[in-house]
Order: C-alpha cells, then sequence, then structure tokens
C-alpha cells in the first residue's frame, strides 16, 4: 500500500538547538499539537548555542514538546540514554519519525581540498555520515515497534527516517569548494540508499531531503531561502511521502534529485 506519511505520533529531531533543526521542532509542534510527541535532542540542551531555551519553555507548556534530550550524534553513550529515556516515556508506541538533522560542516580556510586537515575529514564524516548511521542503529527497535503496531491497525505500516542532506553533484564542488562536505554527502546519499534497502523488510522508508540554500549559521546570510519556508516545505514533502520514496533524494520542494 502506498499510505503517506501522516505528522503524528512520536517523532524524533536531532540538532534541534538552532537552525533547521529548531524550526523543524517548532514548526512540528505548532502543526502537529496534539497529535505528536516530539523529541528534541541537542549536543548540549542548555549551552550557549541552544536558541531553544525559552521556546524550550513555552512548547513544554504547550505539551507539545515532550523531551529535550542531550545527544551528541557521535557520542555512542549519549545516544543509548536517549533511547531508553524515549523507551521509557513511549512504551510500546515506538517512534513513528527520526529525523536526522544534527549535521557540521568543516571547510579548509582556503577552501583547497590540498589543505583540507585530516582530523576534518573524519569530523565531518561521523558527525553527518556515521551519526545517522548509529542513530538509526541503536533506535531501530523503537522505529520498528511503530512500524509494526502500524501495519496491525492499518494494514500499512510505516515509519520514516530521513536526512536532511545536500544535493551534491560536481557543479556543487566547481560552485562551492566546499570538498571535506561534499566527499561526506556523496556519502549520505549512499547510506540513504542502502539503509532503505536494509530497513525495507520493517516497512520503514529512508528518504534523504535536500533543504536548499538556507539561512543558518551554516548556510550564511547570503543564503536565499528561510528556515521557515525551507522547513514549511520539507513538512509538506514529509507528508506526502510513500513506500515508492524509499531510498530517493528528494528536495524541499518535492523535486527528486536525480543520482
Ligand atoms: N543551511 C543550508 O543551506 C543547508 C543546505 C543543505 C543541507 N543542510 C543540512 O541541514 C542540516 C542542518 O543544518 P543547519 O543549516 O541548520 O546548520 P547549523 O545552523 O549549523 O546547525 C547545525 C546543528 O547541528 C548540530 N550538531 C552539530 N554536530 C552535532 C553533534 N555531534 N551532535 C548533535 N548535534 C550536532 C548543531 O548543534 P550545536 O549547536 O551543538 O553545534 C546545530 O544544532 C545539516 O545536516 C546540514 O548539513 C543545510
Amino acid at each position: 500500500a502506498n499510505m503517506p506519511v501522516e505528522l503524528k505520533g512520536n517523532i524524533l529531531v536531532t540538532g534541534a538547538n538552532r537552525g533547521l533543526g529548531l524550526e523543524l521542532v517548532k514548526q512540528l509542534a505548532e502543526t502537529t499539537g496534539q497529535e505528536a510527541h516530539i523529541y528534541a535532542c541537542s549536543r548540549e540542551p542548555e549551552g550557549s548555542r541552544t536558541e531553544f531555551f525559552d521556546i524550550q519553555k513555552t512548547l513544554v507548556i504547550m505539551m507539545c514538546i515532550s523531551m529535550h534530550l542531550p545527544v551528541d550524534v557521535a557520542d555512542e553513550e549519549s545516544i543509548s540514554a536517549a533511547v531508553q529515556a524515549v523507551q521509557d516515556q513511549i512504551g510500546d508506541a515506538g517512534l513513528n519519525i527520526l529525523i536526522n538533522n544534527a549535521g557540521i560542516r568543516k571547510p579548509a580556510l582556503s577552501g583547497a581540498l590540498s589543505a583540507t586537515k585530516k582530523n576534518d575529514m573524519m569530523e565531518v564524516y561521523e558527525t553527518n555520515v556515521v551519526g545517522p548511521f548509529t542513530i538509526a542503529k541503536m533506535f531501530l527497535p523503537l522505529l520498528k515497534k511503530a512500524a509494526q503496531r502500524d501495519s496491525s491497525a492499518k494494514g500499512s505500516g510505516m515509519y520514516l527516517f530521513f536526512h536532511v542532506m545536500l544535493n551534491v553533484g560536481y557543479h556543487h564542488w566547481e560552485k562551492t569548494q566546499w570538498s571535506e562536505y561534499i566527499l561526506m554527502v556523496s556519502s549520505l546519499n549512499m547510506l540513504t540508499r542502502c539503509q532503505a534497502e536494509d530497513f525495507k523488510t520493517h516497512n520503514i522508508v529512508v528518504t534523504a531531503i535536500h533543504p536548499g540554500w538556507v539561512q543558518t549559521e551554516m548556510g550564511g546570510e547570503n543564503a536565499p531561502l528561510t528556515t521557515v519556508d525551507s522547513v514549511l516545505g520539507m513538512l509538506s514533502v514529509i507528508s506526502s511521502l510513500s513506500n515508492k520514496d524509499r531510498g530517493m533524494l528528494l528536495d524541499w520542494q518535492g523535486n527528486t534529485i536525480p543520482w
């Protein structure tokens, strides 16, 4: 069956303290109301880079955000603790949507590939590729529960797991010279494809979404898109996803990005 995704149930977002992650959490809370429970994960929920704090208070009061958990996607212990905390809260309900949003960029000052440091290569790969890999693996039991429950209730189970990523072609390197970042993104594209196959048997859909070029710390101030518009677009794309979108790379307007 090809039932579209409903934005409800238990939804988890990584990198939720600022940028696109924060806007995702805000709009999810606003649009889903009591229909969803949102698990916001941030590296340092109460750190100085968290623009989340006042919003967190407001949203918790509105009872839209269920938890704000400390998760460093490069740290298995913090992920493990979050899995446990979410599990304790949701019991058998399972996790319906997981959004891997946390990501970094470590460009060499000159932009040249030859000037890129090995450590920066490793850190970007660890956060943006191995991060979603680890999160998926560790939350899989919870994701499977939601998929199983759904399928017994409605005949079509689907939980979603997707990466917010950058469409990357060679033209991108020519334009930006963000070598360490685009090397990582080609891996993330492939991870999306492999996970989509791997999780098929569990009725889990894995899709990658490109948010557009967005005004955040990463996107910079020259970016044409606001976080509000990018996230509005992405949530609309997410709510129209179905089995046919497994392993696909889509942009924030729902266009398919060719391999
Ligand atoms: N903006 C764009 O134009 C654009 C375009 C294409 C793709 N993307 C992708 O969209 C996603 C969000 O980007 P953004 O523009 O919102 O960037 P951003 O404003 O720089 O925010 C990045 C977020 O990721 C978090 N993060 C980084 N490393 C982490 C870790 N190890 N564990 C947990 N959280 C971590 C940051 O937390 P801290 O505050 O703790 O650092 C922050 O919340 C990224 O995956 C990025 O690659 C963005």
